[in-house]
């Protein structure tokens, strides 16, 4: 046993288990992408509407109307991006993983394809329901990629590979913010093409993924094909011996066949579900109600207050850091482990944001403190790449077994889509009224969240998908402690410590 425990860490990844990774990332590339391109083209997307209005109404339309057509392009997205993580469950349920990848690329192409074409077709309708379009992929993304990272990946580096995804996201929006540029794709003609840019990359990976396995637990478990199961593990893997992982699905798999069909309903119905899925809501909320994308979307204004005169580069400052801390945690998520990396996140965004308010606003009496309002704003960034950033993402597909894992992805993903909305459309409003204050709403969010956190998120770190299940198992009934395990002990063992050495 002790030897058994001793050799279930092992790496093991081969060259083509990161081919089918980065395949699958492709998608996160490509919500981080459509995240942060609607930023720069602002004011080229409001001349174009007003001189539609113009064309087609003989004037153009009044700037409280452009707003709300500008607004309604922006937030559609969010909208979108509600029904697609809402549906990750049926389809992946139905299409299997890597079909569902390939049906959402569609929606890319044609999402794309309309902003690409609105300019030429003179028609601002086709930006709205293209930005919604993209909105319903980008969505799927969110559920897709990390629900098949996390069923491919071998157990201790099942963290590290799920960070890969938040990696994806924070190049995608840097490669948007330099794209952005008015010298690249940012200008007065080339804008149609920075929308429609999205198509490539769909291009790209519908021809590298058939060339990945379909998930070997959505083989095996879902369809009892076992025997292809265990070639794409073989493949994955890169050895023979796939005993030990089909073995552990086989488990699950008995498991889940003993339970009914697991309905978003069932998540909170069910004691045994209960706790994990108000942890990854809770979770996913704490990612997107830190403020982080206050800062994302409205980064120049900020930098603007700040003092600095060319905003736009200290944006693109601000995507480096991003991406720069999300290599920081993907190299520290399998040492330090998902908890404490989260708790160290959400305390650096609450200084951070304290920081903000303070330095931004007396900044207007006293110049010098715009280099502390630059570093509070670097700083809250930083500090969300190192947990609340990547974690939530992938957690998810870690808190739940194969069973309930499809409706749990959905739940929660349409949880952080709709808490991002909410963001979107109060912030602006908020900031006009209160000023810098409002970044210590989110101060106090953020000390909730670390507060529940520290209170209730169990370590998942070198745990297998059924090990993470046991531990919210209910106990019986004439138990006198009804809680499950968790709650009394978020500072669970390790069952398989992995030491950075032994890796
Ligand atoms: C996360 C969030 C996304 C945010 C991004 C910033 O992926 O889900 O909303 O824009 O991080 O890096």
């Amino acid at each position: 046993m002790q030897q058994l425990e001793d050799e279930r860490p092992k790496k093991k990844v081969t060259a083509y288990l990161l081919y089918c990774v980065s395949t699958a990332v492709i998608g996160s590339l490509q919500f981080g992408y459509n995240t942060g391109v609607i930023n720069a083209p602002e004011q080229k997307l409001r001349v174009f509407f007003q001189n539609l209005s113009s064309e087609r109404y003989g004037e153009p339309f009044s700037p409280g109307t452009t707003t709300m057509v500008w607004s309604f392009a922006v937030a559609i997205f969010s909208v979108g991006g509600m029904i697609g993580s809402f549906s990750v469950g049926t389809m992946v349920t139905k299409f299997g993983r890597r079909k569902s990848m390939v049906i959402a690329n569609v929606l890319a192409v044609l999402g794309g394809g309309l902003m690409g074409l609105s300019s030429l077709s003179r028609s601002f309708e086709m930006v709205i329901i293209g930005r919604f379009i993209i909105g319903v992929f980008c969505g799927l993304c969110t559920g897709l990629t990390p629900m098949y990272v996390g069923e491919i990946s071998p157990t201790a580096v099942r963290g590290a590979f799920g960070t890969l995804h938040q990696l994806g996201v924070v190049i995608g929006i840097l490669v948007a913010q330099i794209f952005g540029l008015e010298s690249l794709l940012g200008s007065d003609d080339l804008w149609p093409w920075l929308l429609a840019l999205t198509i490539l990359p769909a291009v790209l990976q519908s021809i590298m993924l058939p060339f990945c396995p379909e998930s070997p637990r959505y083989l095996l478990i879902v369809l009892n094909k076992e025997e292809e199961a265990r070639k794409a593990l073989e493949r994955l893997r890169g050895c023979e011996d796939v005993s030990e992982d089909i073995q552990e699905m086989k488990e699950e798999g008995m498991k889940m066949a003993m339970e009914k069909k697991v309905t978003m309903l069932e998540l909170f119905r069910s004691p045994n579900y209960r706790q994990p899925i108000i942890i990854a809501i809770i979770l996913q909320l704490s990612q997107q109600l830190s403020g982080i994308n206050a800062v994302f979307y409205y980064s120049t204004g900020i930098f603007k207050t700040a003092g600095v005169t060319q905003p736009i580069y200290a944006t693109i400052g601000a995507g480096v850091v991003n991406t720069v801390f999300t290599v920081v945690s993907l190299f520290l998520v399998e040492r330090a482990g998902r908890r404490t990396l989260h708790l160290i996140g959400l305390a650096g965004m609450a200084v951070s944001a304290l920081l903000m308010t303070i330095s931004l606003s007396l900044v207007a009496n006293t110049p010098s403190l715009s280099h502390l309002a630059i570093a509070a704003v670097l700083g809250f960034v930083a500090s969300f790449e190192m947990g609340p950033g990547p974690i939530p993402w992938f957690i998810v597909a870690e808190l739940f077994s194969q069973g309930p894992r499809p409706a749990a992805m959905a739940v929660s993903g349409c949880s952080n889509w709709t808490a991002n909305f909410l963001v979107g459309l109060v912030f602006p409003k908020l900031e006009e009224t209160i000023g810098a204050y409002v970044f210590l709403i989110f101060m106090v969010l953020l000390i909730l969240f670390f507060i529940f956190t520290y209170l209730r998120v169990p370590e998942t770190k070198g745990r297998t998908f059924d090990e993470i299940e046991q531990g919210f198992a209910v106990k019986p009934a004439s138990s006198p402690v009804p809680d499950a395990v968790f709650i009394s002990q978020p500072e669970v063992q390790d069952p398989a410590p992995l030491s950075p050495t032994e890796k």
